[in-house]
């Protein structure tokens, strides 16, 4: 072997060692970078997740003492209304307690909205606006639906909302069921995200003594299933509204003509055939925790159906209802969906908006629930325009 061949051999050597070296170096700066990198990332967001948390925890005591304060000098049932309950703790979730719980059972455009904001202007209310908008444009009806919604409607009123990720996803674009919330909605205006949040929705709902519930796809025989359960508590009203009103009022809803359950009055009036039936029983089986509200009785003497609403929930007729009361039922402002109206006139406009032809096709298909529920037909057009459409001494409830 030559001098030359042996030295190129080390030095070939010597230079593999040292782009070895090299490598191993520049391998060890990419590694240490990127752990640096995944720690930062990963302490970012272990802040962002600690400001998030502290931020709902801030949220969660301010309301808490908020409800506290809302419910101070209330008049605690005491055990009038078949309600046993003394004091606030008794209401409250964190404490052991089991909150006031009511729904109401209602169609779309029977009234709901306007009933429910009465109710909901009793402080200390968590209110959500049909909760089981995520089965779509439909009544629920048949075992695996009913099972279904039923199920949901315990974990809404037991507070597990991170058991409905559906909904929430579903909800997620415009949440409208929160707007009428008093603890939740001035949070989310103006971030939608904790809305969407199951921690935060728990954290809050969980804290309120009173909860109010309004569904619009639940016939009552699918809903009786609600009153049954001894530990949810609740209070069930059923509304009922002349359906020559409901079918005006729907007209005027662009997605209810692509729902026969919306659209065609045969199906509405079946309903109400069938709720009639299912309500003389409950009447009778559940006297303290059932009760029938006409729309138009309610709007022709609000003070005094609400009062008698009040009651059979158990609740004070506060003076935040009396407020809400003298300014919801005087005036008749905005769109179809305003609470600000003239509420002796808004459940009689169909009588100028559809002609008689449209009323007698109504009539056709729900004479036989309009007996049942105390409505009175319309004989031609004249009279359709002046006559009292509502019979006072139906079989009342
Ligand atoms: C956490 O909150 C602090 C103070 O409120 C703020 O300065 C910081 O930017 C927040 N960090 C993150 C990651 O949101
Ligand atoms: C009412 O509640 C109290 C205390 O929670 C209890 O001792 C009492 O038995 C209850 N009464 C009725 C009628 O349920
Ligand atoms: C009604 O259904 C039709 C056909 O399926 C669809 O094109 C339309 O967007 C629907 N309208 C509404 C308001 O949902
Ligand atoms: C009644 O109203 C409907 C719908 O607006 C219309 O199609 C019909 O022609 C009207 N009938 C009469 C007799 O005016
Ligand atoms: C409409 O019906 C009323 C009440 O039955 C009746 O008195 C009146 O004569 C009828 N008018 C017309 C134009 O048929």
């Amino acid at each position: 072997m030559t001098m030359k061949k042996f030295m190129s051999i080390v030095m070939s050597r010597r230079t593999g060692f040292v782009l070895f070296v090299l490598t191993f170096f520049c391998f060890c700066v990419v590694v240490f970078d990127s752990r640096n990198r995944i720690i930062e990332y990963r302490s970012q967001s272990i802040i962002s997740e600690e400001n998030r948390s502290i931020k709902i925890q801030n949220i969660v005591d301010q309301r808490r003492r908020d409800i506290k304060h809302e419910m101070e000098n209330y008049e605690f049932p005491n055990g009038k209304f078949c309600r046993n309950i003394s004091n606030l703790d008794d209401l409250l979730m964190e404490k052991g307690g089991r909150p006031m719980r009511s729904f109401l059972i209602a169609g779309w455009r029977t009234g709901s909205s306007f009933t429910s904001a009465i109710i909901n202007s009793h402080p200390a209310n968590f209110y959500l606006d049909e909760p089981l908008q995520d089965f779509g444009h439909v009544r629920i009806r048949g075992p695996l639906l009913v099972d279904a919604a039923i199920k949901n409607i315990h974990k809404f009123f037991n507070c597990e909302f991170d058991k409905l990720q559906h909904f929430i996803d579903f909800v997620k674009p415009d949440q409208w069921v929160y707007n009428d919330n008093q603890g939740l909605w001035p949070h989310c205006v103006n971030q939608r995200d904790l809305c969407s949040d199951p921690i935060f929705l728990t954290a809050v709902c969980r804290l309120y003594p009173l909860q109010q519930m309004k569904f619009t796809r639940l016939p009552l025989e699918s809903a009786q299933l609600l009153l049954e359960d001894k530990h949810l508590g609740a209070r069930m009203i059923l509304l009922v509204r002349d359906p020559r009103g409901i079918m005006q009022s729907r007209g005027r809803l662009e997605w209810c003509q692509n729902s026969t359950d919306c659209s065609d009055p045969q199906v509405l009036c079946n309903d109400m055939v069938s709720d009639h039936k299912v309500a003389v029983e409950l009447k009778k089986k559940y006297p303290h925790t059932f009760k029938v509200v006409r729309y138009e009785d309610l709007s022709l003497n609000p003070q005094h159906k609400a009062k008698e609403m009040f009651e059979f929930y158990g609740l004070n007729f506060h003076s935040n209802v009396e407020k809400f009361l003298d300014t919801h039922t005087k005036n008749n402002l905005g769109d179809s969906y305003s609470l600000f109206r003239d509420s002796k006139k808004a459940p009689f406009h169909w009588r100028n908006d559809l002609n008689f032809s449209e009323v007698e096709e109504i009539q056709r298909v729900c004479s036989t629930a309009m007996k049942l529920w105390g409505y009175v037909l319309a004989v031609n057009e004249t009279h359709q325009k002046e006559f009292n459409p509502i019979v006072y001494n139906y079989r009342r409830f």
